[in-house]
């Protein structure tokens, strides 16, 4: 049985507009128009106890929505979702228990406060026995390296030190659940690495469900064996990151480099088409359906000597532009 249930959720933003160049009292005398955005319109999935899925989409999808909705920060216009059986806006407590949250945009820590101060607000907050307290802020303060930014307040650390303390704060009280929006927004690669390690080991060794929003890549590659694609509100695909790429096109590339002094020619009749040439690299797609790499790099190399090749799927990020925009479409 899935532990998360979405079902038809719609949020609809409505702002109220003012009418430009009325100001004062004759303002106030003038209805306001009021402009309604529809951030989720419809959205319906399902994700499995112990899952790690990420949820992709381009600016204003409403990734944010959905992760705030099951989060409880907001009630939906219409439709359900279920985290354990409850209804996040409505069963709050119990709900936020067992739920970690980290908004890559925003602290939930304390801002004037060391982090360790933040830390003991939250096992008061969650009555984390003590010794769980020590033992779960030890493991993560090694994995996290935060020895040295404990006593710090946190308006005085880095984007990327707040951001582990963010995600040690969300996980003191071992949730079940976590929901991760931009998590990784602007950090350096070591701090990336060691966020993503923290995420990979929460899910596999204690089997927490994670649901990780994204624009970065790499998360997505490294982390998630399934992904959601959001567009418009609504889900444009589900599966995995292989699928995906079969969604948009089944084309790899094979990257040749041409011996010294041998110019390209052309594809001169083999099944592949030129995607760029740059000196003596030529990039080169094909269709693996209908020519095997081997039978490629063969009838290739027949007719020109070569230094090396590679070949490799599209770029993931090219695969995923591609599928936003054909969403649009
Ligand atoms: N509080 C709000 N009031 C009005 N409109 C909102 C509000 N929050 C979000 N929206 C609108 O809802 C839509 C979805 O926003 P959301 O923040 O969920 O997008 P997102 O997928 O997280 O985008 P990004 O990748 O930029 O973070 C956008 O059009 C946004 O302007
Ligand atoms: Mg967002």
């Amino acid at each position: 049985m899935s532990q998360i249930v979405v079902e038809s959720l719609t949020k609809v933003f409505r702002i109220a507009e003012r009418r430009a160049g009325l100001r004062g009292a004759l303002a106030g005398l003038v209805r306001r128009r009021n402009r309604e955005v529809r951030a989720l319109d419809g959205v319906c999935f399902q994700v499995g106890r112990g899952e790690l899925v990420g949820y992709i989409g381009p600016n204003g999808a409403g990734k944010s929505t959905t992760v705030k909705v099951l989060s409880g920060i907001l009630v939906p216009t219409s439709g359900t979702c279920e985290v354990d059986g409850r209804i996040p806006w409505r069963d709050r407590r119990a709900h936020v228990r067992n739920l970690g949250v980290v908004f890559g945009q925003r602290t939930q820590l304390w801002w004037d406060l060391p982090v360790v101060e933040s830390f003991e607000l939250l096992r008061d907050l969650y009555a984390i026995p003590a010794d769980r307290f020590r033992a779960v802020g030890d493991e993560l303060t090694r994995r996290l390296d935060l020895g040295g930014l404990l006593n710090v307040p946190v308006r005085q650390l880095s984007l990327g030190q707040r951001m582990r303390c963010d995600l040690a704060a969300a996980l003191l009280h071992e949730p079940g659940v976590l929901f991760l929006d931009e998590p990784t927004i602007g950090l350096d690669a070591a701090s990336k690495l060691a966020m993503r390690e923290v995420v990979r080991t929460i899910n596999r060794e204690q089997g927490v469900t994670v649901i990780l929003t994204t624009h970065d890549m790499d998360d997505i590659e490294s982390l998630c064996q399934r992904v959601l694609v959001v567009a418009e509100g609504k889900i444009l695909c589900d599966g995995s990151l292989a699928s995906l790429r079969r969604t948009v096109s089944s084309e790899r590339h094979l990257i040749v480099d041409l011996a010294e002094g041998i110019s390209w020619n052309g594809l001169d009749g083999l099944p592949a088409r030129e995607v760029e040439v740059a000196g003596g690299r030529v990039r080169l797609g094909f269709d693996p359906e209908n020519v095997a790499a081997a039978e490629l790099i063969g009838r290739l190399t027949a007719r020109y000597p070569v230094r090396d090749l590679l070949v490799e799927n599209p770029p993931i990020e090219e695969v995923i532009a591609k599928l936003y925009a054909g969403g649009k479409a």
